[in-house]
């Protein structure tokens, strides 16, 4: 029971990440692609302070119940394969979460605080990279997950 409502936090938090990233990848970036960089970028901070603050949670609830959930498991049984993978692309996703939320965010926020929007489109150009690269890990964390339950 305990493990199985682990399980739900994992993927409810693995939803609000991965989820949230590919809502910003796919549809609100192509969407204000049109407006103008001042009110673009403006309105593209605005989005990114509030979805890396609640993603932020999530992170941490997906690394803590997989934890629970390796060590729960591990009293019972051998650690599949897949598991292990999933442990090693789920640090990896945090690290990059960690790089665009305190690094990459960071000089985007000057940057419109400052009103200086080509230091604002330079900075969303790696911002953009990396959610891209995390969102492509996190499908393949799915795949690796639910696959590697043969
Ligand atoms: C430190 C990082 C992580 C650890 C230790 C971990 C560990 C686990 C464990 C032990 C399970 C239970 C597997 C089962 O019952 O078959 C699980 C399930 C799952 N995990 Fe993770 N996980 C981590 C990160 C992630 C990430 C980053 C994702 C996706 C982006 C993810 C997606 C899933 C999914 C979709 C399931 C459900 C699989 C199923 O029941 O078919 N996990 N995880």
């Amino acid at each position: 029971m305990t493990f199985v409502l682990l399980k739900l936090i994992h993927v409810l938090a693995v939803v609000l990440w991965v989820g949230g990233m590919a809502f910003a990848h796919f549809f609100l970036r192509p969407a204000v692609q049109p407006l103008e960089p001042p009110q673009r970028l403006a309105l593209m901070q605005r989005v990114l302070q509030r979805f890396l603050a609640a993603a932020g949670w999530a992170v941490l609830a997906v690394l803590a119940s997989g934890v629970a959930l390796l060590g729960l498991a591990r009293a019972s049984a051998a650690m599949p394969l897949a598991w292990s993978a999933m442990a090693v692309l789920g640090v990896l996703m945090a690290a990059i979460y960690a790089h665009v939320r305190f690094v990459l965010f960071p000089r985007l926020v000057r940057a419109v605080e400052a009103s200086d929007w080509p230091a604002a489109g330079t900075a969303m150009a790696p911002l953009r990279a990396w959610v891209g690269t995390n969102l492509g890990l996190g499908a393949l964390t799915i795949a690796v997950a639910i696959l590697g339950r043969g």
